[in-house]
C-alpha cells in the first residue's frame, strides 16, 4: 500500500511567489507557511531574481512548479532542463518538484501552453515511461497536475481519471490535485467534477492548486485572475476529506491584487477545513467587490478582455 502523500509533507497553505510581491515580502515577512516557485523563472536567472529567492528559501518551505517538462511530448526528454531543475532543486531544498500532465512543445519548440493529451494506452505507455527516467534522473518523485482542458481527443480510449490514476500507479509519481482545472475541465466537456476527484488514488496526492477563473457562460478558462468560486470551494473540502489533508497551494497569476489578499485566500482554505467557519455564499462575492472597488483601473473582475474563445470549445480533435 503507498504511503500517504508517498511519504512526502503536509507543508500547510502557501502562496504562489509572484515577483510584483517581492517587496512586500521581503519587508514584512508575512506568515506564510510555504511558497511554490515557477522553476523557470529562477533556473537561468541570476541577479535579482535569485538574490530574492535566496532570502526566501531562508526562512520558507519551498516547492518548485515547472512549466516545461512536457512530460507527454514526442520529442526525447530535455536532460539539460531536467539537468537545471535537478540543480535548483537542491539549492532551494524543494520539498518536491511538479510539473503538468500535457505537452507544451515539438520538434524543439516550446508553444508556453499547457496542452492536453489523448487518453489511451498508447499515450499511457509513452508518459509512464517518461516519468520514470525523468524521476531516475531527478533522484525523487515527479508531482504531476492535471490541466485545465478545452478539447478533447476522438482517440482517447479512457477517462482523464482514469489515465491519471493509472499514470500514477505504473510510474509511482505522485499527483497535483488543481481542483479549480477541474471544475474547468468539467464544465468544459460536461463531465461530474466530483466523480473525477473521488475516482483518484487519493493517496498518491501530495498538493492541491486553487485559482479563479473566467466563466464565459458556455465555456470557462482558467484564468488565474480572480477569488476562488464557491462550487470549487465545495470540491476542495470534498478532496481534502477524502485526501485526509494535503499541502494547498493558492495561485494568483493575472490582475494580482495585493500580497495580503492573495494569502487572504488560502487562510479562508485553512477555515474552511479546520471549523467550517467560512459562510461560502456571501464570503468570495463580497470579497470580489471590496478588491474592485480598492482599485477601479482594473476594471471589472470578469475581464471583458478575455477573447471569446471559439478555437477553445471546439468538442473534439482528430
Ligand atoms: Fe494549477
Amino acid at each position: 500500500m503507498t504511503e500517504a502523500r508517498l511519504g512526502l509533507p503536509n507543508l500547510g497553505f502557501g502562496v504562489g511567489l509572484r515577483t510584483t510581491h517581492y517587496p512586500h515580502i521581503l519587508k514584512h515577512k508575512p506568515d506564510v507557511d510555504w511558497f511554490e516557485i515557477i522553476s523557470e523563472n529562477y533556473m537561468d536567472s541570476g541577479g535579482r531574481p535569485r538574490q530574492v529567492l535566496e532570502q526566501i528559501v531562508e526562512q520558507y518551505k519551498v516547492v518548485m512548479h515547472g512549466v516545461s517538462l512536457s512530460i507527454g511530448s514526442t520529442d526525447p526528454l530535455n536532460f539539460e532542463y531536467l539537468g537545471k531543475l535537478k540543480t535548483l532543486a537542491e539549492w532551494t531544498n524543494a520539498a518536491w518538484i511538479s510539473d503538468h500532465v500535457c505537452w507544451t512543445g515539438v520538434n524543439g519548440l516550446n508553444g508556453h501552453d499547457l496542452l492536453p493529451l489523448p487518453y489511451n494506452e498508447e499515450t499511457l505507455r509513452h508518459v509512464v515511461s517518461r516519468i520514470k527516467t525523468a524521476q531516475d534522473f531527478l533522484e525523487r518523485p515527479l508531482v504531476l497536475e492535471n490541466p485545465s482542458t478545452y478539447v478533447t481527443f476522438t482517440d482517447s480510449t479512457m477517462s482523464e481519471w482514469d489515465f491519471v490514476t493509472r499514470m500514477a500507479e505504473e510510474s509511482d509519481c505522485g499527483l497535483l490535485l488543481d481542483v479549480n482545472n477541474v471544475y474547468v475541465s468539467c464544465f468544459n466537456h460536461d463531465l461530474d467534477p466530483e466523480d473525477f476527484i473521488r475516482s483518484l488514488p487519493h493517496e498518491r496526492i501530495v498538493q492541491f492548486h486553487l485559482a479563479g477563473h473566467t466563466d464565459c457562460g458556455t465555456h470557462i478558462i482558467d484564468t488565474h485572475d480572480n477569488f476562488v468560486v464557491d462550487k470549487v470551494w465545495e470540491l476542495y473540502q470534498l478532496a481534502h476529506k477524502l485526501t485526509g489533508g494535503v499541502s494547498t497551494l493558492l495561485e494568483w497569476d493575472a490582475q494580482i491584487p495585493d500580497f495580503d489578499v492573495v494569502h487572504g485566500e488560502v487562510l479562508k482554505a485553512r477555515d474552511l477545513i479546520q471549523d467550517g467557519s467560512v459562510t461560502l455564499d456571501t464570503q468570495s462575492r463580497a470579497d470580489a467587490d471590496s478588491v474592485a472597488s480598492d482599485d477601479p483601473a482594473q476594471g471589472p473582475r470578469r475581464s471583458a478582455t478575455v477573447p471569446q474563445p471559439a478555437v477553445f470549445v471546439a468538442a473534439e480533435v482528430e
